[in-house]
């Protein structure tokens, strides 16, 4: 395989994990700061850190605190990308308040998902969401797109067609990355192989998709090995393996960057993070925060 042997890792702990963790309310942006320093520290340079949605989400209510707080983390880590997710124009605002740099925008497969997730049907999601990436990409703001129900969800069946068709159209909308969500996670490895198939039949460049499993039914590490053997070469994960998703059937948590670190150790692949030592302390720190055990 010709894609090389970097693997670019996402950190979604404090954005798409805490946002599902029933305590993470509780946090206070300096715990949240404190969690995202130790991430930088162990050498991750793209960091989700928080949404600007509605403020019913309350886990993510103290974002624009933590935002302002990270500027100075970010002269300490002048290479780590924050990042933001955002679902409207209002969210788009709060972002460049705080001077975001990178943002990302989200659009589901199901509809009923999507009706749950943010009160819009598919199509109506996408349309509403255009104007936000080109007024993003206008402001020098680069845009992430997040497809969630990758391997489908309770209306909507399996549909690796439907998966590339969507990927393709946020690429040319201005995405500089497509990340695909097994929200539920309940994707195995030949299905993974049947979704990478056909972005390849609809061209969709592998450089430019990421991969995000959730390890539900243990399948996250194999979903990503068969990712791997076929181009991709980016991961999400979330640090102490946080999250899971509030509209899924009670799935377990996002992958655990201290475990994809160790699948690319394995694999002699280079990777940000030197020693998962710190990741580790970094994921049980958070834990402990929130009042759960370490996986
Ligand atoms: P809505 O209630 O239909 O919005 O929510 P609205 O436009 O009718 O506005 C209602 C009120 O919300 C107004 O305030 C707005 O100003 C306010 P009021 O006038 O009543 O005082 N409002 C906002 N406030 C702050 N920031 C904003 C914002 N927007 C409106 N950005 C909306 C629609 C989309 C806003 C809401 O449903 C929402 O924020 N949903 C997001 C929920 C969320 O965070 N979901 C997780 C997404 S991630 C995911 O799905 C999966 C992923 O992680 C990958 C994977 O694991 O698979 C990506
Ligand atoms: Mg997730």
């Amino acid at each position: 395989m010709s894609a090389g042997n970097y693997i670019q890792l996402v950190e979604v702990g404090a954005r798409d994990g805490l946002q599902n963790e029933p305590n993470a309310a509780a946090l206070s942006a300096v715990d949240k700061v404190e969690y995202i320093t130790a991430l930088a520290k162990a050498g991750l340079t793209r960091i989700e850190a928080g949404s600007f949605v509605h403020p019913k989400v309350t886990a993510m209510a103290n974002t624009g605190e933590v935002a302002e707080k990270l500027k100075a983390v970010h002269q300490a880590f002048p290479d780590v990308i924050f990042s933001y997710l955002v679902p409207n124009v209002k969210g788009l605002e709060r972002a460049k308040a705080v001077g975001a740099k990178e943002i990302a925008i989200f659009l589901a497969l199901s509809e009923k998902f999507s009706r749950a997730n943010i009160n819009q049907g598919v199509d109506e999601s996408f349309q509403n969401i255009v104007p936000v990436i080109k007024d993003a990409l206008a402001a020098g703001i680069r845009v992430r797109g997040y497809i969630s129900n990758l391997f489908g969800y309770d209306d909507f069946p399996f549909s690796p067609d439907d998966v590339a068709k969507r990927s393709k159209q946020l690429l040319e909308t201005g995405c500089f990355e497509v990340s695909l969500g097994d929200t539920t996670g309940i994707g195995d490895p030949e299905k993974t192989r049947a979704v990478i198939a056909a972005l390849n039949a609809h061209h969709v460049p592998l450089a430019h998709v990421a991969m995000h499993f959730h390890d539900t039914f243990g399948n996250a590490i194999a979903n990503v090995d068969m990712s791997y053997e076929l181009g991709i070469r980016t991961f999400d994960a979330a640090t102490g393996g946080l999250g899971g998703c509030p509209y899924a059937n009670s799935p377990k948590g996002n992958l655990a960057m201290e475990n994809l670190v160790r699948w690319c150790q394995g694999r002699a692949l280079r990777c940000d993070v030197a020693d998962v030592a710190q990741l580790t302390r970094a994921g049980e720190a958070i834990l402990k925060k929130l009042g759960k055990q370490a996986a």
